[in-house]
């Protein structure tokens, strides 16, 4: 192309990782399994390292097909150096706050983190000698700062937290560090680089769960670190030294399912807004927490930082105690019970921060209810919504 003009994200998500010589004439680059890799030569295996995409030398470093992928992942961060992939969102967690630290370190972690990046905080990163101290997702940059000693090395953030939505001063937090040499990483699941480009927001690591609505279709587990040039070569080795690696078969599922990645979250998000919109007006209904409604913390910011919202968000329900909510979720029809999100399909679960709170446990309007919106038709998941509402209240 002569046009030296960015892509927009939708055509990038077309044309990302998608090289000529990995496609080979092909719309997609196809699934290539392999362990061992054949050379001609001694001098050729000798070539092949140190392993770097592009260039095939043993199965744990990929072929094209988790290549593309990777590519494609970082073709969506502007100023980004690289992606590497893991089998889990929650291993790429752990792995990106294992690489930038060691013991007699500390860590920042926000307090509305997902409950096992907060265990994995609590427990391993603490017997390798880290100490994890919580911040409150709603703290300004200043207020983070105040809490930083000699040792911090790193600041976690998730935009929005886990169960209850505040949305977090990400820039702000990010040029602060920057200021002082520290390493942000950022949980970016809820959004990915569709809605919130976190790479060119300040983010030195930036973490996407693909179990969500990257592969979208709720039939496979994976997670992507995209890193700043500074962070890219320090990730990857303690990725290759941890043995980390995904499947051909699941790469390719995950790069179909990024291909229609932006078309989803649009369509998840006018599902969310149009129900989250209905159940405000229920008298039954208490607090939305929905970065894109006035009323959820940080909701200024949201409007500030993201490109759109997705389909995650949750509720209070007014004058009900637990059994109450949790009759509430079992007698609907169209909402499956079930952990995860980010698949085509509606589910409904309790939302407790209970245990997982240590410096912020705001009171809500009753006990919550975390709704993924899918792909129905948003009039159908309303009516079941309301049927639910009448037979538990
Ligand atoms: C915000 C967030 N981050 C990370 C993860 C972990 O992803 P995985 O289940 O692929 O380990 C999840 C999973 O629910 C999540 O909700």
């Amino acid at each position: 192309m002569t046009d030296k003009k960015p892509l927009h994200p939708d055509t990038k998500l077309v044309v990302g990782g998608r090289r000529k010589d990995w496609l080979r004439g092909m719309v997609n680059v196809p699934v290539s399994r392999t362990s061992t890799v054949l050379f001609d030569t001694i001098g050729e295996m000798d070539a092949a390292y140190p392993p770097k995409d592009g260039r095939l030398s043993y199965g744990r470093n990929g072929t094209w097909t988790q290549w593309s992928l990777a590519e494609a992942l970082t073709e969506l961060e502007p100023g980004a150096a690289g992606t590497l992939l893991f089998p889990s969102g929650s291993a790429a967690v752990a792995i990106a706050l294992t690489s930038v630290l060691s013991p007699g370190d500390e860590l920042l972690m926000v307090d509305s983190a997902y409950g096992p990046t907060r265990h994995f905080c609590d427990r391993d990163l603490k017997r390798l000698g880290v100490t994890t101290r919580y911040y409150d997702p709603l703290a300004t940059a200043d207020e983070v700062e105040a809490m930083l000693s000699d040792k911090t090395r790193a600041i976690f953030m998730e935009s929005p937290g886990s169960l209850t939505f505040e949305v977090q001063d990400v820039p702000g937090i990010c040029a602060m560090a920057k200021a002082r040499g520290l390493t942000t990483l950022l949980d970016n699941t809820w959004a990915t680089s569709i809605f919130f480009t976190a790479i060119e927001k300040g983010i030195d690591l930036s973490i996407v769960a693909c179990t969500k609505y990257v592969s979208g279709h709720s039939d496979l587990m994976m997670g992507a670190v995209t890193a700043a040039p500074s962070h890219f070569e320090k990730l990857s080795r303690t990725g290759r030294g941890f043995g980390q690696y995904v499947s051909p078969d699941d790469a390719y599922l995950a790069a179909r399912g990024l291909r229609t990645l932006g078309v989803r979250l649009r369509q998840h998000e006018l599902g969310a807004v149009k129900i989250a919109h209905w159940l405000k007006d229920q008298p039954q209904v208490g607090a939305i927490l929905h970065p894109a409604f006035a009323e959820s913390a940080g909701h200024e910011l949201w409007r500030r930082d993201f490109t759109g919202s997705s389909g995650l968000f949750a509720f209070a329900l007014k004058d009900a105690d637990e059994a109450a909510r949790d009759s509430f979720i079992e007698s609907l029809q169209l909402f499956g019970i079930g952990y995860s999100w980010g698949g085509f399909e509606s589910l409904a679960v309790p939302s407790d921060t209970r245990n997982l709170r240590t410096v912020t446990n705001r009171a809500q309007s009753g006990p919550l209810v975390r709704l993924h919106i899918g792909l129905e038709d948003p009039d159908d998941l309303i009516a079941d919504l309301a049927r639910a509402l009448t037979q538990s209240g």
